[in-house]
Parts: C-alpha cells; structure tokens; sequence
C-alpha cells in the first residue's frame, strides 16, 4: 500500500489535482482539477452516464443547484442535516464530536489499551443526544489533540448547509441553500421526467452535479471536502419490490468499479446497521485507500419517505396511475449515490503503481506507472517521432492530428524515447505510438501497450482501430 502522500504529490506534480485558489494559501476543503485531472474527471463521469442512462428505463437530468427553500424542509435537511460539533476552549479548534471520540479511541488502541477503548466504544453505541457525546469527552477526559486541553464547551448542533440569498436583500425570507446532495433536484422532478419521458415505474433518474457541504473536519485530500461533484441515481418502483432491486443495484454499481479496473480486493461492501429513520436497508461500497476502507458509494432503499415528503409540503400529488391494473401508489425509491471526486480519489489510489524495471544500459530503476483503465485515462496515446529529423516529426505530426480528431493525444519529442515513455507512464497513458525510420518505408508504427511494455508494430491506417478496440475491451 502507498502513502496517501505518494499519491497527492504526484497528483500535484502531473497536473490533476490542485489546491484551490493556491496562490493566496488554499481555501480549506476545495480543491482544482488540473489539465489531466479534468479529463480524469470527465472520463468517469462518461463512463457512469453511458451505463445508467443509456437504457431504456432511465432518463438524464441536470437540475438547479440553488432550490426553493421548501425543498430542504421537505427532505429534512433543515432540521436533520447536522453534525455534533464541540469547541475547545484553549485552542479554540472545533471537532466533531464523534470524530474526536472515535480517533481517541485509535489512539488507545494503539497504545494497546484496550480494555479502556471497549468501554468507550459501548459508550458510543449507546450515545442518544448532544448531552451523552459530551458526557464521554468529560468522563474520559479527553484531550483536544492539538492543545491537549481538557476544557470543552457544551456540544451543539452545526448544520452542514451553506446559506446565501437569493436577490439584493439579504433577509431571511430570501435564504437560499447551496444543495448538499443532487437528490432532492430528482425527487422534484420526478413527475416532469415520467410524464415528458412516457416512462412507467419501475423507472429511474439520473444526475450527476454538484453538492455542497460545510463539513466541519475537511480529511484525507478529496476524501471529505466542502465542495464536490455526485453522481446520483433514483429508481422508482412498486412498494414491495425494494429487496429484489435492491439485490440488482448494488450489484451493477459494484461491478461497474470492477469493470473500470478497481482490484477485487479493494472494494467490499459495509452494510449499515443504524439504518436511517427512512431507509428499510442501505449498503456503501467502499474502497480500500492508504488511511483505510473509506465509503465511495451509498446504495439506499428509501421507500416513499421522499415522494410523500414532498407530495405534502408542496401540495402537488406525486403519485404512479396503473393504468394496466388499475392502481395507484407513491412509489418507493432505490438510490445509488456516488461520489465523483471521492471516486476519482479511489480511481487514483487504485492506479497507482511502482515496479522495478531495466532501462536500455542495463541499469535498474523504478518505473512509476498509473495503470488506469484505458476507458478512463487522460490521455488515451502519446506519439512520439523517433528523431526529430529525417521526415519522422511531419510522418508523426501527421498521425497525431488525425488520432486528435477521437482521441485525447499528447505529442512528445523531448528526450530519450525511454524517458518519453516513463513521462507517459507516470500519467496512465495506456499507448505510446512510435514513427521511426521504417515507418516512412513502410508506412507502419509501433505501438507499446504501457502495463505489459510490448510492442507491436501495425499499419498506420490500423491505428485508430487497434486504439478503439482496447478501449472498449
Ligand atoms: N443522496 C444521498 C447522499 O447524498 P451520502 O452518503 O451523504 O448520500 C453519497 O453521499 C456520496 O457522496 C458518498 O458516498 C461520497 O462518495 C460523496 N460525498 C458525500 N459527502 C462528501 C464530501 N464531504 N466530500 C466528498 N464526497 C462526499
């Protein structure tokens, strides 16, 4: 396993990912795409929307970020979309308040008492309220990790929501929400989207957009920020039917990571015990990153909380007619909600790879290499000239601009063609085409496929083929 370190620093280093707006020191729990994190980001998001919309039982949406105000009443965000926070009040930090207990009771079990850290760890499994979370940091005297100080304030709840208004008065009656999940823009447009599309339950809705959350403890690089994207899908079925498609979803979403070359032994599914007050089961399917098993995706049965949520604050029926056996019902809902950038995180982690290799003179070296699946890779082919003389940059130039036309295509002439390799390596680009001297007899190039390190030499018009069917192998 490498360091998570590893990984941000190349990521840096490469262009995929930056701090945002850097220059003035970073804004805490936002971050940028660079040039090659961008199509990263754009590949996965292609990928997601070919394989749940590209059906016929499941239509696209791309719904407003800001919503009427009524919408986070109905869903519950306003009341329940926060977490128990605590301040200290030497160093003036502010945790989570089961965060901090939680990462005491590592920190015991580190030291190996673990006596103490079962003790806590029931405590935390009975916490009912505000009032026992700060019970236990009193009881167990725990230290802010920072100051080491053991004076707390009392625990209260933050809501995670960012507010702002809508308009040129700032009044409370203008507050408006930045979404903190692209759900609700679904649940709203459910009957738009059955109706305009002819669809008939079972049926879903798919989105894939921003969402905002003023998470307390931003963590672990893109893992838990302010700012990110989700892809979010909402299938609407018969009352009863859940576990069956339930089974179906989890299944798909889990195959798809499969498919885009996570390792088996990577992912694996955690079931959730404490179960939302309006889900009747629910599973994340997590990754295994540097720090741990991490949650990249919710897979959610949850009934008709939403629909009947929304059907009575909005005043408007949100119901399915059978026409066919003469029934009417507010549909359940199967969700599976995945995260983009915590996706593209794992994606990362999950390509990158070190090995020992041979360079021309014999020398050994290690060779950083991120092996994404050629679906997502930045950049799908480099070409390279051999020399950049003798008719080879123009034969190259030549075959560069006609892949451009399909493909995302670096051109590199700098350097010993091993160093252009390497350099293409460190990014996952999945084919190095090479024009050397034969190529202008014969009108053939060679290509080297990046995990195996083989060449093969084709055709010049076989190019574009041989690069379309490995893609979508
Ligand atoms: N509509 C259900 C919903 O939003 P969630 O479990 O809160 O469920 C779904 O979020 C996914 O969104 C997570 O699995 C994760 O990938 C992503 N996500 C949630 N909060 C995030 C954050 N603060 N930073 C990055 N990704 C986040």
């Amino acid at each position: 396993m490498f360091k998570l370190d590893t990984i941000i620093s190349l990521a840096k280093r490469r262009g995929f990912v930056f701090q945002s707006s850097e220059i003035y020191g970073g804004l805490n729990g936002c971050w940028d795409f660079g040039p090659l994190g961008v199509e990263l980001l754009k590949n996965i998001k292609e990928e997601w929307w070919k394989a749940m919309t590209y059906r016929d039982d499941i239509e696209g949406i791309d719904a407003s970020i800001l919503m009427h105000p009524k919408v986070w009443e109905a869903s519950g965000h306003i009341a329940q979309f926060t977490d128990p926070m605590i301040d200290n009040k030497t160093s003036r930090l502010r945790y989570r308040a089961d965060n901090l207990i939680e990462e005491f009771i590592d920190k015991l079990k580190s030291k190996k008492r673990t006596d103490k850290a079962a003790e806590l760890e029931t405590r935390l499994s009975q916490v009912q309220d505000n009032a026992d979370y700060h019970k236990i940091i009193i009881d167990f005297e725990i230290p802010c990790p920072v100051s080491g100080s053991t004076e707390w304030t009392e625990v209260r709840n933050f809501n995670l929501m960012f507010k702002t208004f809508i308009g040129p008065v700032e009044d409370v009656n203008n507050t408006v929400f930045l979404r903190p999940e692209s759900a609700q823009g679904i649940f709203v447009n459910f009957k738009n989207v059955m109706e305009t599309g002819r669809q008939k339950v079972p049926f879903g809705i798919a989105q894939i957009g921003k969402a905002f959350r003023n998470e307390i403890n931003t963590k672990n690089f893109l893992f838990r920020v302010r700012e990110f994207e989700q892809m979010e899908m909402q299938y609407f079925i018969k009352p009863g039917s859940e576990m069956e498609w339930f089974d179906y979803w989890q299944e798909r979403r889990y195959n798809w990571y499969l498919e885009l070359g996570m390792k088996k032994d990577s992912l694996r599914f955690k079931p959730h015990e404490k179960l939302a007050h309006y889900a009747n089961k629910a599973t994340d399917i997590e990754f295994l990153f540097p720090f741990g098993w991490g949650e990249i995706e919710g897979i959610h049965s949850r009934t008709d909380f939403d629909l009947k949520r929304h059907q009575e604050f909005s005043g408007k029926k949100l119901e399915f007619v059978d026409t066919v056996n003469q029934d009417r019902f507010v549909p359940y809902v199967l969700e599976t909600s995945g995260g983009v950038t915590r996706g593209l995180m794992a994606f990362l982690c999950n390509a990158y790879d070190e090995e020992k290799v041979t360079d021309d003179k014999g020398n050994e070296e290690t060779r950083v290499v991120m092996r994404f699946s050629p679906k997502l890779a930045p950049i799908t082919a480099a070409v390279f000239p051999l020399v950049n003389k003798d008719g080879m940059p123009e034969f190259a130039t030549k075959l560069y601009k006609d892949l451009q036309k399909n493909f995302k295509v670096q051109y590199d002439t700098s350097g010993a063609i091993g160093r252009r390799y390497r350099r293409q390596d460190e990014i996952g680009t999945p084919f190095c085409i090479t024009v050397d001297g034969q190529s202008l007899e014969d009108n053939t190039v060679t290509i080297r496929e990046r995990d195996s390190m083989n060449q093969v030499r084709i055709s010049i018009d076989a190019v574009k083929s041989y690069i379309f069917d490995n893609i979508s192998k």
